[in-house]
């Protein structure tokens, strides 16, 4: 197995005014490729302060971390914003859509920042969006879709660029359990096909699904269980 992941000893502290916020406080973990894992936590524990560094969105105040080897805290920020567009996928709660576009527009965004030119542009996110069971849907604008539909059309532009990792933040968070049955299956089947998954959710049963559960309490992990280091 690869290594998709190492974070060492990361913490993230928030200066507000006079106040420090303790978001992490060494938070250190493995994820190999092809690993399905879901974070668990109350709110505030660091859930999402977590996903945005691992997803190279925010730095950490202190630790290490490796994407593929790549060790990122020397990135300048043009490389975060490089190793963000080719290797990660990122899928949010409220799918972060912009409400103009269309749905086909919407998932040839990553595309172009990718420099990818527009007819290998339509094409690629015209096949996504069959993938994601939106054929009959390219051409509506979020308003004009379901919530389902809508959190389709944000997986369909996370993985338009083909990341080998993507990262959710409670995907499945503002839709009724069926409809997010549905989006499960999607990540599931991202992941028998090879990509490594790491999903943020409340939800024990969506945690279920995914091969390993790391939980966090107060910016630490205080379970996991799996990984290469087995902790109490
Ligand atoms: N941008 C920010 N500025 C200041 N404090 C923040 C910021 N983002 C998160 N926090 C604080 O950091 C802690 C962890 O937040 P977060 O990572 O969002 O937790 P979770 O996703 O588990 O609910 C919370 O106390 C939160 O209030
Ligand atoms: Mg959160």
């Amino acid at each position: 197995m690869t290594k998709m992941l190492e974070a060492k000893g990361l913490t993230k502290v928030y200066h507000m005014g006079a106040e420090q916020v303790h978001a992490l406080r060494g938070v250190s973990f493995t994820v190999e490729s092809r690993e399905y894992i879901a974070i668990m936590g109350p709110s505030g524990s660091g859930k999402s302060t977590l996903l945005h560094i691992v997803g190279c969105l925010d730095r950490p105040t202190s630790g290490e971390l490796a994407i593929e080897d790549r060790d990122v805290r020397k990135a300048t920020d043009n490389e975060l914003a490089e190793i963000r567009n080719r290797k990660i996928g990122f899928v949010f709660q409220t799918f972060n859509l912009l409400p103009k576009a269309t749905a086909l527009e919407n998932v040839e965004l990553p595309l172009i920042y990718a420099g990818v030119r527009r007819r290998e542009r339509r094409e690629r996110a015209a096949a996504v969006l069959e993938r994601v069971g939106l054929a009959d849907r390219m051409g509506h604008r979020p308003s004009e879709l379901s919530g389902g539909q809508r959190q389709r059309v944000a997986i369909a532009r996370a993985i338009v660029t083909e990341p080998a990792f993507i990262l959710a933040d409670e995907p499945t968070g503002s839709l009724d359990t069926a409809t997010g049955a549905q989006i499960l299956d999607l990540f599931a089947e991202l992941n028998s096909e090879g990509n490594t998954i790491l999903l943020i959710t409340h939800d024990e049963a969506v945690a279920a699904r995914a091969q390993r559960v790391i939980r966090l309490l107060d910016g630490r992990i205080v379970s996991d269980t799996g990984g290469s280091e087995v902790r109490a």
